[in-house]
């Protein structure tokens, strides 16, 4: 795909990356991605803010051809799917030089090789003149490593984020047309990325709203030209409140905690309780992020294996643990033959997830009359607790 006019001064270019199913060997990328890069042209200076993963440089110099000069490379975030082109582009640039925040600057360098002299460091809030455009630049940090930054083009509002609202969304659309479909994206986005650092995006969400923006452009999916949509969102996620709603992911072995796991759903869903149910052996670990965004309550279920949990549980928890949701109760239900110890198991692996720890069911062997009253004590327990929410 070729560049794209933003207006007279602002051109996208960048990849997009139709077939990657996968991001850091570990996020599922259902429906691909894009590295946006943006030209930005001054009367007297250019700029180019981000590039592209190394696997799609060649896409990125391809748009480049024909642009004799560009002054600034500005490196928003050190990651390699944004700045691993820099390289690359400073050999095709020999008067480019590189702008990032103090602390990108030695990542920059050591993750790319990049010399130190050919990088220029921005405090947060300098601005850079490129002749009747001002790039402002604004740190960011921890959306989401410590030295990533904001870019801002005074003249047109238009902010350059990087991940900060980003979606991973492989589209022909360079703005949100189905509001929908980035909805999900960027929430997927937001709870697999962004979700740990949730006190400190609401300052950087504080101080980019400082700014009158007028179209957001990230540096993954499309440009937001109503940037409402994705501020009215960002600020329900990282808001405190939290929903009537039930998370619960659950393996089951021989069909005894399968049962539990449905007749707790039943007994939730007949309490008005929203119930998200994932199967840990099919389930896409980005939909269980996205459902843990905004619930209450956590219920984990397993067998018993070697007399713990069972490893997939193990995964599912420590994942939940390390994205800190803003959860507020949970429970653990499940089943074992001769004993078990996955209760103080799964408590153990959760100690980030500031949470009530509702009386969990196990059960020996299959579930009887005893332990269906059990499930539903604990859904009572639950629907009273979010009935105070
Ligand atoms: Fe899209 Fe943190 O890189």
């Amino acid at each position: 795909m070729q560049g794209r006019k933003i207006n007279d001064s602002v051109c996208w270019m960048g990849a997009v990356d139709w077939n990657r199913r996968l991001f850091d060997s570990l996020i599922p990328l259902p429906d691909g991605t894009s590295y946006n890069a943006y030209l930005v042209r001054g009367s007297e200076k250019t700029a180019l803010i981000d590039s592209a993963d190394p696997a799609k440089s060649d896409v990125l110099l391809n748009q480049l051809d024909g642009i004799a000069r560009i002054d600034y490379l500005v490196a928003n975030h050190a990651e390699q799917d944004h700045s691993g082109c820099l390289s690359l582009l400073l050999e095709k640039y020999p008067g480019a030089i590189v702008v990032s925040t103090p602390k990108a600057k030695g990542m920059l360098s050591d993750l790319l090789g990049i010399s130190e002299q050919r990088i220029m460091t921005v405090e947060d809030g300098q601005t850079l003149a490129l002749g009747g455009k001002t790039l402002e630049f604004i740190h960011t940090p921890w959306v989401h490593w410590p030295e990533t930054m904001c870019t801002y083009l005074q003249e047109d509002g238009i902010l350059f984020s990087c991940d900060f609202f980003g979606s991973h969304l492989a589209t022909t659309d360079l703005y949100v047309v189905d509001q929908a479909a980035v909805y999900e994206a960027a929430k997927r986005y937001y709870a697999e990325i962004m979700m740990p650092f949730r006190s400190v995006i609401r300052k950087n969400l504080a101080k980019v709203e400082a700014h009158q923006i007028k179209m957001i452009a990230p540096s993954h999916g499309p440009v937001y030209d109503r940037p409402g949509f994705i501020l009215d969102a960002y600020r329900d996620w990282i808001s405190d409140a939290v929903k009537n709603e039930v998370v619960l992911p659950y393996i089951s072995m021989h069909g005894s905690t399968q049962k539990m796991a449905d007749h707790l759903v039943g007994a939730l869903a007949g309490r008005g309780v929203k119930v998200h149910l994932f199967d840990l052996t099919v389930t896409d670990i980005g939909k269980l992020a996205i459902a843990l965004v905004d619930a209450a309550t956590i219920v984990i279920g397993t067998p018993t294996v070697h007399f713990g949990a069972h490893p997939a549980v193990y995964y599912a928890s420590h994942l939940a643990n390390a994205l800190r949701p803003k959860l507020r109760y949970a429970s653990i239900i499940g089943s074992y033959g001769w004993g078990t110890k996955a209760i103080e198991q799964i408590a153990g692996l959760i100690p980030n997830l500031k949470v009530e720890i509702i009386e969990p069911v196990m059960c020996r062997s299959c579930p009887q009359c005893e332990t269906l009253a059990a499930l539903d004590k604990l859904a009572d327990a639950i629907a009273d607790r979010h009935a105070k929410l």
